[in-house]
């Protein structure tokens, strides 16, 4: 009788806008391996909007999951809870080889642990980042996810440094790149066809692009007010387009700062698809934020980026790439706006394995691994 042999298991976590962006090269790339491994998909509905979920889904064209979780928005404890006690009974009874996470969301950590708990191997895409800013939800996430993997994959050499210096062994560490690139590279061409710029009534590199949710910041009264005024000045240069993620909407409803953000050159949208998004900064003079990942994406595009944070756990942006950490200093930001308004500023280099190739080297080395 022939002996069949048995497929790998993976089950593979989403839960929040970024981490949909992360997946789908990876997905695709277990896909060309069918003969090989079974891939399952939990989405875990940390996020639930169709703008901040779906839109992802349909136009990154990612397989709707397996399981959704549905979880919601809540506390951080109970948000973490919930995942852990939904996906639990998934992974005992699915058994799979492994988990793979991605990124720093409650969702990864929170899977994370559940399965270390169950003697189920974990790879985290995206390790070792590291901020070293306690304040922020995602480096608690970042750190302990870490501790719990057996496959760490990283996006730069800082994050492997990290990562040693955390005594975490040789072995367990992988420089395979930025799936997100990998992702960047494969709908560049597709985003060109967005009609975001028309409907905004923009032309290319004249207008500044803004992004703002992290909790440190949009959290706090202080910051946003302080923020406005920020935003007045640049205005008074070059108009701002601001899509504004949920949070962010909600925190400036709640400290009553609706009309502090009205302002003519500032124009406000909801938070926009994959595709528009790409395609506006693309386009962009000039992107202002507080994202992780737009850092990266501007570094490849080699658009200007000011990260309007205290520190960034993704220093190779700033060492190669284009961007600069201004914190939510008025003075450094204008100063940097204008050379940028002048063109004065640095061209910035393409990272070392941010090739578009990420997914296939986890992919390879997973198989290798897994196969024993
Ligand atoms: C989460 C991640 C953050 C990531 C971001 C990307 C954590 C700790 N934070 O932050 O690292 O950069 O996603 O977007 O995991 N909301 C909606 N609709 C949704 C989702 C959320 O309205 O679909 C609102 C809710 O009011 C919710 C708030 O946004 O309370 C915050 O959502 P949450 O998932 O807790 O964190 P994010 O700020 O989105």
């Amino acid at each position: 009788m022939e002996k069949t042999k048995k497929k790998i298991k993976i089950i593979c976590v989403v839960g929040a806008r970024p981490n949909f962006i992360k997946i789908t090269p990876i997905i695709k790339e277990f896909t060309k391996h069918q003969n090989l491994i079974t891939a399952k998909l939990i989405h875990t509905g940390q996020h639930y909007d169709s703008k901040m979920s779906k839109i992802f889904f349909d136009e990154l064209e990612i397989s709707q999951p397996n399981y959704n979780l549905g979880v919601g928005s809540d506390s951080h404890a109970r948000q973490t809870a919930k995942i852990m006690e939904k996906f639990e009974p998934i992974v005992l009874k699915e058994k799979p080889n492994l988990i793979l996470v991605v990124g720093d969301v409650n969702s990864t950590l929170a899977c994370a642990l559940v399965s270390a708990k169950l003697q189920v191997p974990v790879a985290h895409v995206e390790a070792g980042l590291r901020s070293f800013n306690w304040q922020m939800p995602e480096e608690i996430n970042r750190v302990l996810t870490d501790r719990l993997s057996d496959f760490l994959f990283t996006t730069e050499e800082s994050a492997n440094r990290n990562l040693i210096k955390e005594n975490i062994p040789k072995e367990k560490i992988f420089f395979i790149g930025n799936v997100m690139i990998d992702t960047l590279k494969n709908h560049l061409k597709k985003s060109q066809k967005s009609k975001i710029l028309e409907k905004l009534k923009l032309k290319k590199r004249t207008y500044a692009l803004l992004t703002l949710h992290r909790a440190e910041i949009v959290d706090q009264k202080e910051n946003l007010y302080l923020i406005a005024d920020i935003l007045k000045l640049i205005s008074q240069k070059i108009p701002i387009v601001f899509p504004v993620h949920p949070r962010t909407q909600q925190k400036i409803k709640e400290f009553e700062l609706e009309e502090k953000f009205k302002m003519s050159n500032l124009i406000i949208t909801e938070a926009l698809g994959y595709l528009d998004f790409l395609n506006l900064q693309n386009n962009a003079k000039i992107v202002l934020t507080d994202s992780g990942g737009i850092q990266e994406e501007t570094t490849l595009l080699k658009i200007p980026c000011l990260t309007l944070r205290q520190e960034t756990e993704r220093p190779v942006t700033v060492e190669v790439g284009t961007n600069i950490v201004t914190n939510l200093n008025k003075e450094k930001i204008l100063k940097e706006l204008n050379l940028i308004m002048k063109n004065k500023f640095k061209k910035g280099e393409i990272p070392p394995f941010w090739d578009g190739k990420a997914a296939q080297r986890i992919v390879r080395i997973l198989i290798k691994k897994l196969k024993k």
